[in-house]
C-alpha cells in the first residue's frame, strides 16, 4: 500500500492516530489524518473530566466531533478512557469509598452507552499499575475503593457495550518487567474467572529502540487469550526510524496484534513538546521515521 492505514489493513490489521477535536477544522491536519489513517482515538475528549465536567451533568460535544468524522471517513474508533487516576473532574477527585464507586460505576454506564455500537475497542481502565519493581496496583482514589474496582469496572463497560472490545491499557510495558507481569497475571486471572477482558493495550511512550523482549511481552499476552494493540506509540531519539519499524514487525508477527496508534499526527501535535517523537514533522511533511514504518508494513 502507498498509506499507513491501507497497508496495515493488507496485513488485517488498522493503523491509526490520536486525534484532538479542535484540530479537526485544520485542512492540512485533516489530510493527513484522513489519507493514512484508518483508526482515531480521542486524546482527551473521551476522559472523564471532559464526558463528566459535574457530577451527572454529560458532555460529548468534543467526542461526538471525532466519532462524527470518523464514521465519515471510514475510520475505526478507540475509546479512551472510561477509568483512570488521572484527568479526573475535580468532583470526583475528592471522592471516596462507595460514593466514588458508584460514581465510577455510573460514569461508564453512561459513557459507554452514548457511544454504543460507535467504539471498536475501549481503553477501560488506564495505568493501574504501579511502575518500578512491586508489580502491584498503583495506588489511587480508585484503587482505594477496592481491589475489584479493575474487574467491576470491565464488567460495568461489557454490560453497557456488548459489543466493543475492553482493554487495559498501560506503559512502560513494552518489556517483560515487574509492572507488565503484574498485568500478565490480572489478565489470566480474569480469563480464568471468567472476568470481560479482550484486549491489552501497550502505550509504547519509547526513548529509543524498543526493548529485545517486546514482540515476547506482547505475545504471551496474546497466548492469554487476548488481543494486543500499540495504543500510544510515539519514539523519540536518533534511532526513531529503526524504532518504528521494530515496533512494526514486532506487531505484525503477532497474529493477534490487530493494529497500531501513533498519539498525534504532526510533531507539533505531540504532548511531548520539544521531542518530535511522531511521523509526520510540523509542517506536515513525512519524516525517515514514516517511511521506516510504511516499508516495515
Ligand atoms: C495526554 C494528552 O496527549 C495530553 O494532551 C494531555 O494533556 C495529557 O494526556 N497516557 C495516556 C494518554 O493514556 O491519555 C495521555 O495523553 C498520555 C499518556
Amino acid at each position: 500500500g502507498t498509506t499507513l492505514g491501507a497497508s496495515a489493513a493488507e496485513k488485517g490489521r488498522y493503523f491509526g492516530a490520536a486525534v484532538a477535536a479542535g484540530k479537526l477544522s485544520n485542512g492540512t491536519y485533516t489530510g493527513i489524518l484522513d489519507r493514512e489513517f484508518n483508526s482515531v482515538t480521542p486524546e482527551n475528549e473521551m476522559k472523564w473530566d471532559a464526558t463528566e465536567p459535574s457530577q451527572g451533568r454529560f458532555s460529548y460535544t468534543g467526542a461526538d466531533q471525532i466519532v462524527a468524522h470518523a464514521q465519515s471517513h471510514g475510520q475505526k474508533v478507540r475509546g479512551h478512557t472510561l477509568a483512570w487516576h488521572s484527568q479526573q473532574p475535580g468532583w470526583a477527585q475528592g471522592m471516596s469509598g462507595s460514593a466514588l464507586r458508584n460514581a465510577m460505576v455510573n460514569h461508564i454506564t453512561q459513557v459507554a452507552t452514548h457511544f454504543k455500537g460507535k467504539i471498536y475497542a475501549w481503553d477501560v481502565v488506564n495505568e493501574a499499575f504501579a511502575d518500578g519493581g512491586s508489580g502491584g496496583r498503583r495506588d489511587s482514589n480508585l484503587q482505594r475503593t477496592g481491589n475489584d474496582w479493575i474487574e467491576v469496572a470491565f464488567r460495568t463497560a461489557r454490560a453497557a457495550d456488548p459489543g466493543a472490545k475492553l482493554c487495559y491499557n498501560d506503559y512502560n510495558t513494552d518489556g517483560i518487567n515487574a509492572k507488565s507481569t503484574g498485568i500478565y497475571n490480572m489478565v489470566r486471572d480474569f480469563k480464568s474467572r471468567g472476568v470481560p477482558i479482550d484486549c491489552v493495550g501497550f502505550q509504547s511512550h519509547l526513548g529509543g529502540l524498543p526493548p529485545s523482549d517486546y514482540q515476547a511481552n506482547l505475545q504471551r499476552f496474546a497466548d492469554l487469550g487476548v488481543d494486543v494493540q500499540i495504543t500510544e506509540l510515539d519514539i523519540s531519539g536518533s534511532s526513531q526510524a529503526t524504532a518504528y519499524a521494530n515496533v512494526v514487525k514486532a506487531c505484525l508477527a503477532v497474529s493477534r496484534c490487530t493494529g497500531i496508534t501513533v498519539w498525534g499526527i504532526r510533531d507539533s501535535d505531540s504532548w511531548r513538546t520539544g521531542e518530535n517523537p511522531l511521523l509526520f514533522d510540523g509542517n506536515g511533511n513525512k519524516k525517515a521515521a514514516y517511511t521506516s514504518t510504511l516499508n516495515a508494513l
